[in-house]
């Protein structure tokens, strides 16, 4: 049968010609679709007589097995064409050099504090902590703030949902009152040796711009004992900015100033005489003399004891040590700026 040889040898050629699985299927109904021509071809035999009808059945049939193979081939061929084309394109070249393991480097945040840690650890003072979730009593109410006072304000506090008496620390000063009770409870009664620390850490206040971030961090330094006074603390401060800049060549100043926690008290200034910064003054700590009520608080005697206390802004004197005017940049992790501090 001419007629049969000739639909197989067209469908062969539009499956072949078929470029993708749609386009095959398309081509498939019209030869073997419910209106397909072999489709038609059977239908057609209902009008032979039985002989005729057995003779060109089987003839159709076979156009149709040829025609079903011929279907299966090409999709196949579509398949392992696909395969092979996503086989290319995730290839691996395995004769690459490798790409090497980039070593990590320290935050200059963290190398502020390694080496603010360096320098008070070399005249006796130790490291001290405390958490960053906080009781309103410790940072505030024990550092003679209590409710309703106006410094409260001066601090935009994160305070836990549900929880009213919790808070985001917003000063590294709650540890002055942590250490001072653990202190304290060791020589309950009889001598108290110096408590000397510092205590650095992450703060939180609700505050963002350039020189404020709702996160940043504070040292806060601690010196109590027998007749200790301002005269102490500044020369403690003065040496300590001197050595962490690595120059004489500054001027330190106590300009008189308010916190609830220290009487008197001072914001301390200073300004290099040399470099870029060249005689403008820059403000870089809290301190003062810590308050009777604080010390008592603490668990120390206030009569017999006195102390000095600072706090101070690392993220500040990273930025006054490298040069860097934007405080984000820290908080950033942009890989560009972090690995300058680690040639
Ligand atoms: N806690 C103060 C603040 O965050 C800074 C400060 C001031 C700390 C005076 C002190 C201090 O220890 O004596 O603004």
């Amino acid at each position: 049968m001419d007629q049969l040889d000739q639909l197989i040898t067209e469908a062969q050629t539009a499956f072949s010609a078929a470029p993708d699985a749609n386009a095959l299927e398309q081509a498939k109904a019209r030869f073997l679709g419910k209106s397909g021509s072999v489709t038609e071809l059977l239908k057609g035999l209902g009008k032979l007589d039985a002989d005729a009808r057995r003779a060109a059945g089987a003839e159709i049939n076979r156009a149709k097995t040829a025609i079903e193979t011929a279907l299966e081939s090409r999709r196949d061929a579509l398949r392992n064409a696909q395969l092979q084309a996503q086989l290319a394109a995730e290839a691996l070249d395995v004769t690459l050099p490798g790409r090497g393991l980039r070593q990590g480097g320290i935050h200059p945040v963290n190398r502020t504090l390694e080496r603010v840690e360096t320098l008070f650890r070399s005249i006796g003072f130790e490291v001290a902590d405390g958490p960053e979730i906080e009781t309103d009593w410790h940072n505030f109410t024990a550092l003679n703030t209590p409710d309703n006072h106006p410094a409260r304000s001066m601090h935009d506090t994160f305070y836990l949902e549900g929880a009213s008496e919790v808070l985001l620390r917003t000063h590294t000063s709650p540890v002055q009152i942590r250490t001072m009770q653990t202190h304290a409870a060791k020589y309950q009664g009889g001598d108290m040796p110096e408590l000397r620390i510092i205590a650095p850490g992450r703060v939180y206040r609700v505050d963002s711009d350039a020189t404020h971030s709702p996160m940043f961090h504070q040292v806060e330094g601690l010196w109590i004992g027998e007749q200790i006074s301002f005269a102490g603390l500044k020369g403690v401060v003065i040496d300590f900015l001197q050595r962490f800049f690595e120059t004489d060549e500054m001027q330190v100043r106590f300009r008189p100033s308010f916190f609830p926690f220290t009487e008197p008290s001072a914001e301390i200034d200073f300004a290099f005489m040399s470099g870029p910064n060249k005689g403008r003054w820059l403000e870089i700590a809290g301190c003062g003399m810590v308050h009777p009520k604080v010390l008592a608080n603490g668990g120390i005697d206030a009569d017999r004891y006195t102390g000095f206390a600072f706090g101070m802004g690392l993220d500040r004197l990273t930025m006054l040590r490298y040069g860097v005017n934007d405080l984000r940049l820290f908080f950033d992790n942009d890989v560009r700026f972090l690995r300058q501090f680690n040639d």
